[in-house]
């Protein structure tokens, strides 16, 4: 039975931001360093500068404090372009905790994740089809549309033509929770992802490398960030991928043709 008294807590990381455990003490970041693993894993992972035009579209898989969002924003409106964020998040506290107090080292960019975030709930509670159809301002000149509720079911409910320049991909770990690394969702995913774009995760299971490579897009391989020694980076078209060393990919291949997906132990933060 769960314990209705755990609730979402703040947690300090070495690099002096604040990461959220959730109810059942699963931290959302990387001790080394929240902001960090936001900046270089995920923002640095997608080479914003070379994704989509004047407009970067964003899908933001587990939104949770935002900190991924915020480091996307000052990459891309820090290069004077604006991002449209399409965010999935099931849970509504860890929202709240975003909205609540702003994470210091994310200075400006996580202040506008909050106040989009705050608007962003708001309109779905006063006008839920204007909230899917228009989205709320983000920052100077991006907008967000969240979409809450299970992302398996979320990204389904997508307009059609939604598609994407970069892909954030960031549940907990497979072995805390299989439901969000599962082929079917990838595929999913995979499906509305533009030819030049990116999808970067912290996991490097290769049961996870195995279902990106059998939802149609190539793998590499990203490197350390803090203690993790590896991220994953994929694409739908083959492009100059960081790459996975040839046995890897020999046996990721290998695993591909196969069908069981199951975890690996280098699938935490
Ligand atoms: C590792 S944390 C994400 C941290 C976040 N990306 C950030 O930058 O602060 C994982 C998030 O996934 C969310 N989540 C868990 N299951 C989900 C589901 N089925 N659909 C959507 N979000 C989910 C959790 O509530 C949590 O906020």
């Amino acid at each position: 039975m769960s314990d209705s008294t755990k609730t979402w807590q703040r947690a300090l990381t070495k690099d002096g931001s604040r990461t959220l455990l959730d109810p059942e003490g699963l931290a959302c970041h990387s001790w080394e360093g929240a902001w960090q693993q936001a900046v270089e894993r995920y923002a640095g992972g997608v080479e914003f500068s070379e994704r989509g035009d004047a407009v970067v579209r964003l899908l933001d898989v587990g939104v949770g404090l935002g900190l991924n969002m915020a480091a996307a924003l000052a990459a891309v409106e820090g290069g004077e372009r604006c991002l449209e964020v399409t965010g999935l998040e099931l849970h509504l506290e860890p929202l709240q905790l975003a909205i609540a107090e702003p994470e210091p080292m994310a200075g400006p960019w996580h202040q506008a994740v909050g106040e989009a975030l705050a608007a962003a709930l708001d309109l779905a509670r006063q006008d839920p089809e204007r909230a899917d159809q228009e989205g709320v301002p983000l920052g100077q000149r991006s907008r967000l549309w969240l979409r809450l509720g299970d992302a398996r079911k979320t990204i389904r409910a997508l307009a059609p033509e939604r598609r994407f320049d970069a892909v954030f991909m960031d549940p907990f770990a497979p072995a805390d929770q299989s439901d969000l690394w599962q082929g079917d969702f990838l595929q999913a995913i995979a499906e509305r992802m533009d030819p030049g774009s990116r999808l970067v995760t912290y996991c490097a299971a290769s049961a996870m490398r195995a279902d990106l490579l059998r939802a149609g897009l190539l793998v590499g391989r990203l490197g350390r960030v803090g203690r993790k020694a590896e991220g994953t980076v994929a694409a739908p078209h083959p492009a100059d991928l960081p790459p996975l060393p040839p046995r890897a990919l020999r046996r990721l291949r290998q695993r591909a043709a196969e069908s069981v997906s199951e975890g690996t132990p280098d699938d935490s933060q």
